[in-house]
């Protein structure tokens, strides 16, 4: 048997294999509301074999969208607008999941095609963004975000408490906190971003308060049978990195105290100075030591996009679970696909039977030919 495509358990979930769509926003929705956009977009993607997939970064608060263009689980509405995509997924034999963020300092965007920058001040469309610190990102998203009060944080933390309620009752069997990519809470942690002098900034405990204590609260309102995750940036590759790894380590222990069932491990992407090592699968080994050190299941993503590599990091027991983003958006099968290259026996099992039926008769008549 491939290691891919061995089955695993967390909680009361298992997923088929180790192939997951990992969230990836479509900035598609309208005042936070989901569509068939959506819907054909995240039923095809399950129809395809992946185990586990993962609803775009859905905002908990307005304010916390990246782009107009987000979705939102501010609203029962909102929710409601998601059911038909979590029954699709469901049905497709795969588990449906959510990635609950706030955008913080990074909010108030153009879409990635339409500038990928902060919306001008003066355009009507943006709003005033918030993070720990009046620090603005810099670059492209130059926009001076509000530093928060206490209030504020016990706002958005009761936000994402909501949100998650809400995902849950959508039917959602597995959530993934943002704590990732230079939003709102990796604000909180990242050196780059907090400067603050209270009980949320300074120390490194005080830099992971508000993901431990948002992890915490969500974790009274998710049921202990399903999986409770996070995506978090372990390294910044901004020069610093063995410091920035030692601490996200020792946080990744807290969140594993406080009821955390595996880290998605990513970058930080909090300061525009990183100098990333883009590579196949090149943050499986820095996968690979949370795992190790932390004692923790791990997934990442990034650059694996063939099948010979994702059954690699498995078999190597690098990485638990394999997110494969922009290789799904190429090809929705690609599981199929993969399992084909990886000769797993009767791979056409990851296809619903009106594809199947034909590809299974397809490939025999190859094989005759
Ligand atoms: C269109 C697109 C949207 C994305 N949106 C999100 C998102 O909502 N949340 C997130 O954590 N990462 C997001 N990402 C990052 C992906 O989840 C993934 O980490 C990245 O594409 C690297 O994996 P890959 O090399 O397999 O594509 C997005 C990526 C793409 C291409």
């Amino acid at each position: 048997m491939s290691a891919l495509f061995e089955p695993f358990e967390l909680k009361d979930v298992t997923l088929r294999n180790r192939i997951v769509v990992p969230p990836m926003c479509q900035y598609m929705a309208n005042e936070g509301v989901v569509n068939d956009w959506h819907h054909v977009h995240l039923a095809s993607i399950a129809r395809g074999g992946a185990s586990l997939v993962i609803a775009e970064a859905t905002a908990v608060s307005p304010e916390g969208r990246i782009t107009p263009g987000c979705a939102g689980l501010w609203s029962d509405a909102q929710a409601a607008a998601f059911e038909p995509s979590v029954a699709a997924i469901k049905a497709a034999g795969a588990i449906p999941g959510i990635q609950l963020a706030h955008a913080g300092r990074k909010a108030s965007a153009n879409r990635p095609w339409e500038g990928d920058d902060h919306i001008a001040n003066d355009d009507p469309r943006g709003w005033q963004t918030i993070a720990p610190s009046a620090v603005p990102f810099g670059a492209r998203l130059p926009r001076v975000p509000r530093a928060m009060t206490l209030d504020e944080i016990e706002r958005v933390k009761s936000a994402y408490v909501a949100a998650a309620k809400r995902a849950l009752d959508a039917g959602f069997e597995w959530l993934e906190l943002h704590f990732a990519h230079g939003y709102l809470a990796q604000s909180f942690f990242s050196v780059h971003s907090n400067q603050r002098d209270d009980a949320y900034g300074g120390s490194a405990e005080n830099r992971g308060r508000f993901l431990v204590e948002t992890l915490a609260a969500v974790r009274a309102v998710w049921p202990e049978r399903l999986p409770l995750t996070a995506r978090f940036g372990v390294i910044e590759y901004d020069g610093r990195d063995e410091q920035t790894l030692a601490e996200s380590i020792e946080l990744a222990k807290r969140f594993k105290q406080e009821g955390l069932d595996l880290l998605s491990v990513t970058i930080g992407f909090s300061t525009p100075q990183a100098r990333i090592p883009w590579g196949p699968a090149f943050l499986a080994p820095i996968a690979e030591r949370v795992r190790r050190e932390a004692r923790l299941p791990v997934a990442s993503a990034w650059g694996i996009d063939t099948p010979e590599l994702a059954q690699r990091v498995v078999a190597n027991e690098q990485l638990d679970l394999v997110m494969v983003g922009r290789a799904h958006l190429a090809d929705p099968h690609w599981p199929y696909y993969a399992a084909r290259q990886l000769g797993v026996e009767r791979p056409a099992w990851t296809l619903p039977a009106p594809y199947a039926h034909w590809l299974e008769r397809y490939k025999a008549s190859e094989k005759a030919a």
